[in-house]
């Protein structure tokens, strides 16, 4: 059976660091709230002249020197994004000229958060159809560009970075396994950025009222997510008739440690085999995953044969998780 899996993967963070006590001399907050809160220390901001395809370029360039497939047998890159370069061309086309490729489909998605799984879905239906072997996959994000800087219940959350993946297909038995997407659109007001778009296009009125930043209800978007990320790991558990002690690791979207913990709790997974990386980069949305992923491989915490599961959460709303096979 045609499967697609993950042959490399691959992360960038910018280099300056903004630390909670950075944010003490910015807005009304204290290192103790972010941490006890968050999980939060510390977040990665990009420099000024970085834009997303920048960030994915180097991403996927760490990805590449991990593997023997070289950046001209992609033919297909995928782009989770909801801080592109601009509103168009897609960031995918921008990286595409990154890597000197001229013959390879590029495109972008939106699903906020929960973007590189979407994209893990969307290049693993390409790759078991036969339409494509080898595809690049990266979230990259700038949320400092979209953050309200003198909101505090949401400036102290987001950080930019960019994480890769290049799939490819195998016949061997490993890879993805099931990929599990949802979404509630009724749900939509509680994240999202209403500026910019053919609702209300940018203006002056537009920037004053700060439409071009995250607006977010934090605590229900909170009680929601931590309700949906159980069921939606357990309905991934029992349609691949699977126990959570079978499962080697949970990589899931770094939001809120205490959205990562009560989740864990809820499913009796061992803390331990769940990967958590948020006190050092905050919440990337679409790049949080891949830099996990990334590290948790780095640190050898994710071994040939063992049941990995990404989940995520994140605006739309849109949910979803990937069962892989490593
Ligand atoms: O990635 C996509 C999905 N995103 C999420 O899942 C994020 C979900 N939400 C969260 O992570 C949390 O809701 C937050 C971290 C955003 C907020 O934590 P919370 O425990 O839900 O706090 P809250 O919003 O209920 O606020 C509690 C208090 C408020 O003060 P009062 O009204 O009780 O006096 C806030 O004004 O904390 C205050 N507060 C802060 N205080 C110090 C909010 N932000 C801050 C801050 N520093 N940065």
């Amino acid at each position: 059976m045609l499967r697609a899996r993950i042959a490399a993967t691959g992360s960038y963070v910018p280099e300056r660091v903004l630390t909670n006590f950075d944010l003490e001399k910015m807005v009304d907050t204290t290192d103790e709230w972010i941490r006890e809160r968050t999980g939060i220390r510390e977040r990665r901001i990009a420099a000024e002249k970085e834009a997303a395809s920048d960030l994915a370029y180097e991403a996927a360039k760490a990805a590449f020197k991990k593997t023997d497939i070289k950046p001209k047998d992609i033919e297909l890159i995928i782009v989770a994004t909801v801080t592109g370069d601009m509103p168009f061309p897609a960031t995918a086309c921008h990286l595409q000229q990154k890597l000197g490729l001229k013959k390879a489909a590029a495109f972008d998605i939106n699903a906020a958060c929960s973007g590189f799984l979407y994209g893990l879905s969307i290049a693993n239906g390409f790759i078991k159809s036969g339409t494509y072997k080898r595809i690049l996959l990266i979230g990259s994000e700038l949320l400092s560009r979209i953050t309200d800087w003198e909101d505090r219940s949401t400036c102290v959350l987001f950080g930019d970075g960019a994480g890769a993946a290049i799939l490819e297909a195998t016949n061997e038995d490993r890879g993805i396994i099931s990929t599990h997407l949802r979404s509630d659109g009724s749900m939509w007001e509680l994240l999202h950025m209403p500026g910019g778009g053919s609702r209300n296009p940018a203006s002056k009125d537009t920037v004053k009222k700060k439409m071009h930043c995250i607006k977010m209800k934090g605590n229900e978007t909170f009680k929601i997510a931590v309700r949906t990320l159980e069921g939606l790991v357990r309905e991934t558990l029992a349609e691949n008739k699977l126990k959570i002690s079978q499962l080697s690791m949970l990589i899931p979207h770094q939001a809120n440690l205490r959205i990562i913990q009560a989740t864990a709790e809820r499913l009796d997974m061992p803390i331990e085999k769940v990967m958590v990386n948020i006190d050092k980069y905050g919440n990337t949305s679409a790049a949080s995953i891949p830099i996990a992923l990334d590290e948790a491989v780095r640190q050898g915490r994710v071994r040939d044969g063992d049941y990995v599961l990404l989940e995520a959460f994140g605006g739309g709303l849109t949910w979803a998780s990937v069962l892989i096979k490593w």
